[in-house]
């Protein structure tokens, strides 16, 4: 359930929640799956602990930082724990090995938190709330109720226990998820520790959707790295903003989604009341005018890329149009002296249950290409990071052509990410 998030591990599985509680409770990082990326993951309570994940993947330090739960219980028992400060006893918050045997064991479960817990939810109650809560924003509890666990980050208020290393600076606030990949609740519950957890690539690179991008980029720089193989989603959660300054307008609340991921915009629209004043932060995006400010910190750097130039195409009302476009580019490229280009196409099924044609393309004399075809949007999302990784890790193709789509549901994401990973390479 939300509220327990208890999650047993049996068998062959136990060796690696030791190693990984471990580590976590030596304050070290870990490489970790998670349905959207990997993440790099440290004791989000030990400002120590959260310095080294900056240090590791050589992130600017007032980039803040994502704190992950297994559990509402844990996340509301946060509210409850004294203020930030070195050398006190982490917590045991978790549910799952907490037994003699267990990973938990030996750690004392605070059960003053518990109780103020219970003494908040009854002082809730007297006051005519719904009893579930009271230390979560009200405005949140659809949300939670219909997409925790999932690929969904809520901007909260801060816990006192929280250090501001995991804030890099900015305001009073935490970005907060319940992830929904069993390895990663496993471990975040047997360790008993909320985790702090940025995308685990090199600051800059495209986010790791497997175990072997995370070694490519860290290896050497974390003590282990927990391979569940390829992530589901494929690319990061959304940021959503129901509490702070930035969701308010004229005093009224209105929520905002500071970075398109897992869950879309028409998802969360579709629980209709008040947030179907939703809004999307676009910067990135070719209409100035759906900007908003201010936003998520970490929009401000360049990501995503690869080390060859991509150039994203994005499609008009025709789909053979856009192949046309593409082709053109490729020739040009080809004339200019380039000898090996990487392009990731799109099958775009006119209707439901057509035979999708995969766009065909024509290597120039001289020019070697390399082809990956997808079959839509969403697939384009789980499997854009790697392609891109491949293409310029793997196969040193000199650009990257990539067949945008309509940014709309799963689409919305995906072209967040390809416009940043292009910079000034978006052709319309
Ligand atoms: O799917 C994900 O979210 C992955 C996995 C590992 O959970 N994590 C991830 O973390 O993408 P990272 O650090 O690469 O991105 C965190 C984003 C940044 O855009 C950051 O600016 C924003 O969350 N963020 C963090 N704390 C915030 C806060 N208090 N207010 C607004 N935005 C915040
Ligand atoms: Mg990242």
């Amino acid at each position: 359930t939300l509220d327990d998030g208890a999650f047993s591990a049996t068998g062959s599985d136990t060796q690696w929640i030791a190693e990984c509680c471990k580590e976590l409770r030596r304050n070290r990082c870990v490489g970790l799956p998670t349905e959207t990326v990997y993440g790099l993951a440290a004791n989000a309570l030990d400002a120590e602990a959260v310095s080294a994940i900056y240090a590791a993947k050589a992130r600017p330090s007032d980039n803040p930082l994502i704190v992950h739960v297994s559990s509402m219980r844990m996340l509301r028992a946060l509210y409850y724990l004294p203020p930030a400060s070195s050398g006190a006893t982490p917590p045991f918050l978790g549910t799952a090995n907490a037994g003699p045997e267990g990973a938990g064991a030996g750690l004392a479960e605070p059960v003053a938190v518990a109780s103020a817990m219970a003494d908040a939810e009854a002082r809730d109650r007297e006051q005519g709330g719904d009893g579930v809560w009271p230390e979560i924003p009200r405005a949140y509890h659809a949300v939670i109720r219909r997409f925790w666990p999932g690929p969904l980050t809520l901007v909260l208020p801060r816990p006192a226990c929280v250090p501001l290393a995991v804030l890099g600076g900015h305001g009073d606030t935490v970005a907060f998820r319940f992830p929904a990949h069993p390895v990663a609740r496993a471990a975040i519950s047997a360790c008993g520790l909320p985790l702090a957890a940025p995308s685990a690539n090199a600051s800059g690179r495209p986010s790791p959707t497997a175990a072997a991008h995370v070694m490519h980029d860290l290896s050497g720089r974390l003590p282990l790295i927990v391979d569940a193989g390829a992530c589901d989603v494929g690319v990061e959660s959304t940021v959503l903003d129901a509490y702070s300054a930035t969701a308010h307008v004229d005093g009224e609340l209105a929520p905002c989604i500071l970075r398109p991921g897992g869950v879309t915009y028409e998802d969360l629209r579709a629980l209709g009341g008040m947030w179907q004043r939703l809004r999307v932060y676009r910067r990135d995006f070719t209409s100035a005018a759906l900007e908003l400010a201010p936003t998520t910190p970490g929009m401000k750097y360049r990501h995503y890329a690869p080390t060859a130039p991509v150039h994203v195409f994005v499609p008009g009302p025709q789909s053979e149009a856009i192949s046309a476009r593409m082709q053109a580019q490729i020739d040009t490229l080809a004339l200019k002296g380039v000898r090996k280009v990487g392009v990731v196409a799109v099958a775009v099924a006119a209707a439901a249950g057509d035979d999708v044609p995969a766009p065909a393309f024509v290597a120039p004399a001289g020019c070697e290409l390399i082809v990956h075809c997808v079959g839509g949007a969403r697939e384009l999302a789980h499997s854009i990071f790697a392609l891109l990784r491949e293409l310029d890790e793997i196969e040193h193709v000199e650009a990257i052509l990539v067949q945008g789509v309509v940014d709309a549901n799963e689409g919305l994401a995906v072209m967040n990410r390809l416009t940043k990973a292009a910079s000034h390479h978006v052709l319309c």
